[in-house]
Parts: structure tokens; sequence; C-alpha cells
């Protein structure tokens, strides 16, 4: 089978052929439907994101169950599912406060980008490959850890439902369970980009009053408007900071999301924040950069200063979810896919990410 190996850091990805085990205990097979294209999968090919090299890119899939390993009860072949890059183990710390995004067992998958017990189902030519988040889904078929593929109803729409898996897990999520934004509220969001633009409709759909948009694409600020915004800050002409404290009598905003990952515009969406806010960071920015914080205002500003991992997702509870509010018509996912590829394509797909010339790019499995 094919699939998008990174070989080397700020080199074009190749599609080849690679050899992809049969499920063990407590994995299951899954034929990719589709593949969303994350800021995150670029990062690891810039390097923003580490992982050991070769490896297979992809964590925002939803396909159909081909195989079950054993021991694998709540799966059945020719179930749907859509992807977790989370796996949540459900008996560790986290996952036993209810905090199955920081599962432990989901922690080290994500450090070694292996299967649980640190080996790989994927190879070429004798190499193991690693596979992001232990799912790979730029991949016609991916072996993933059974907890970590979220049952869907039979009739789910699986090119739609592979973004559940990343983009709007982690912006609507980071809405509803990390920030909970309460009706009324006036949001601003850092990067209308996959992640941002959910972010703005899980405000939208929370019942804030005003939804500001901050980019500096002004394509993006269009989507922004389509998806909720009701105001668009272009922060390559004016200073968002500034013109968002102009938009909330002169306080600053409720609630700031950041959604790019860079040292700069966490900075801007913390500052805009009134006394009292909330600024969330979602975006993921270089282990070698860190945020100031003025120590003397720290204190006196009383702002709450959150990181959101995979948007809190208790991704089992979420997925269905958040399908049922798209099939509701309240949450848009068709609007999100500005463009499709083949897997051949994910360079170009890559490409424009840079550009910013998509809400979400979406990679289709024939
Ligand atoms: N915390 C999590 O769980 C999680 C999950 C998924 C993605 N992420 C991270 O979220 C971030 C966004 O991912 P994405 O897939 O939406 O990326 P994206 O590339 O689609 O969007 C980023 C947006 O930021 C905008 N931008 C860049 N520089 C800017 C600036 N200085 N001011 C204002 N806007 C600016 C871009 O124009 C673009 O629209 C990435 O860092 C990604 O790694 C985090
Ligand atoms: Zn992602
Ligand atoms: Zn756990």
């Amino acid at each position: 089978m094919k699939a998008a190996v990174c070989y080397e850091k700020n080199q074009p990805v190749r599609v080849e052929a690679v050899t992809l085990d049969a499920p063990r205990r407590n994995e299951v097979l899954v034929r990719l439907a589709a593949s969303g294209v994350c800021h995150t999968d670029l990062s690891v090919i810039t390097g923003v994101m580490p992982m050991k090299l070769p490896g297979v890119l992809g964590h925002e899939g939803a396909g159909i169950v081909e195989e079950v390993g054993e021991g694998v009860a709540q799966l059945a072949p020719g179930d749907r599912v859509a992807l977790a890059w989370v796996t949540p183990c459900g008996c560790c710390f986290y996952c036993r406060i209810g905090k199955a995004n920081l599962c432990e067992l989901g922690e080290k998958i994500n450090i070694h980008h292996r299967m649980p017990d640190g080996s790989t189902r994927l190879h070429q030519d004798g190499v193991d490959l690693s596979v992001f988040s232990a799912l790979g889904t730029m991949a016609e078929m991916a072996v993933v850890p059974a907890s970590a593929a979220v049952k869907l109803p039979e009739d789910a729409p699986l090119d739609k439902a592979a973004l559940l898996g990343c983009a709007v897990m982690t912006g609507v999520g980071a809405v509803f369970n990390t920030a909970q934004v309460v009706p009324g509220s006036r949001v601003a969001v850092f990067g209308a980009g996959g992640v941002g633009l959910n972010v703005i409709q899980g405000a939208a759909i929370a019942g804030a009053e005003r939804i500001i948009a901050v980019d500096v694409n002004a394509r993006k600020l269009d989507f922004a408007r389509s998806f909720g915004a009701t105001h668009r800050i272009d922060a390559s002409r004016e200073d968002p900071v500034q013109a968002l404290k102009e938009l909330s009598d002169g306080r600053g905003v409720d609630y700031a999301f950041e959604a790019i990952g860079r040292k700069e515009t966490i900075e801007q969406a913390y500052a805009s924040v009134r006394r009292g806010g909330t600024c969330v960071v979602i975006g993921i920015g270089s282990y070698r950069e860190t945020v100031s914080l003025n120590v003397f205002s720290l204190p006196i500003q009383e702002k709450r200063l959150l990181g959101s991992w995979y948007g809190g997702a208790n991704v089992h509870h979420d997925f269905p979810r958040l399908l049922a509010l798209y099939r509701a018509g309240k949450l848009k996912l068709d609007e999100l896919v500005t463009r499709t590829y083949a897997l051949e394509e994910v360079n170009q797909a890559f490409a424009d990410m840079t550009e910013g010339v998509n809400a979400r790019g979406l990679i289709l499995f024939p």
C-alpha cells in the first residue's frame, strides 16, 4: 500500500509503497477514506514538531474497519470510524479524572510515534517507520490502537468525519471544553486557519456576541466571516491589540484564542484580554521559544492563561456529538474543505497550506 513518508526535514514528502503488518491485540486495521492536512504535519516537515524520521504523516482521518485484532470487542469489520490522535487508555490517572486528552498512553505515543508497546506496524525495505500519533492517516490503510478508533453511525459521511479528528475537535473543543465560553461573550481568535475557523464557529455556537478574527491573510479573513466572525482584523495592516481594545470598550475581550503557535501572537492574545479574562493557547510553537509575562501586572490583571490540548477532548463522546451538530446544520464541515487532493498531491497540499490558500485541505482516497 502507499503512504506519504517524510524522510528528511524541509524536503518534499515521498508517496511510496510501504509494508503494513496485520493488527495485533487491541489494534484495528482501517482503510482510510480521507485525511485532513493539519499544520502540525507541516511542523514535522519543518522540524517544529519532533518525530524520528523516516515516518508517515497524518493524524486527521476517517475510514472503515477492515480487520480487528485479538481482544477487540467494541469494533467489527465494516464499522465507520474517525481516528483520535490522542489514544485514550481509559484507566490512567488522566482518563480516570475525565481528562482523556491528557492520557498517559496517548502522551507516550505522541512522543515516540509508535504503538503502545514501542513497535511499529509500518516498514519499508526492512526499515521501521515512525507513524504520526500511531495513526499515519496519509496512507491508504492504517493499523491503529483500537481505542483511537471512534465508532460513528453506519451512514456517517467519512470525508467530513475525518475533519473531526483534529481541526474541529481542537477548535470547537477549545471553546466548549477548555474555555467554556458563556453566551454574550466577546471573543478574539488569532489565526483563521483550519483550527482557528473551528474556534470561530464554536464561539458562534456558544452564543458569543462578538467574534473578532485576526489574521494576516485576507482570504482567511473572508473564510472567518462565513464561519461566524462578526469583525475582522488584518494584523499585517494594524496593531491587533489596539484594534481589539477598540472593539471591546477599551477593556479588552473576554476570551482570546491563539491558533497560530508564535511567541508574538501569544503575547498579543494575552494582551488583548480584559482583566479577569481568559487567553487560550492552541497553536504549537517551537520548543526553543518562550513567552514573557510582566510579573507586576500578572496578579493585578487576574487573567487566566490556559493551554488547550486536543480541545480537551473526550473523543468517544465528542466525535459523535460534533457529527450530530453537523447533521443538525449547526456545525459547518462542508465549507471547511476548500480543496481535495489525491495522496500523490500531498506536497501541493502542504505548499497550499504554507501559502494560506485553503480553509482545510483534504486528501481523499479512491
Ligand atoms: N493544541 C492542539 O491540540 C493543536 C491541535 C492541532 C493543531 N494545533 C496547532 O494549531 C496551529 C494552527 O493549525 P492550523 O492547522 O489551523 O494551521 P493553518 O496554517 O491552517 O492556520 C494558521 C493561520 O495563522 C495565520 N497567521 C500566521 N501568522 C500570523 C500572524 N502573525 N498574525 C495573525 N495570523 C497569522 C495564517 O495566515 C493562517 O491562517 C498550529 O500551530 C498547529 O500545530 C494545535
Ligand atoms: Zn492536527
Ligand atoms: Zn489514559
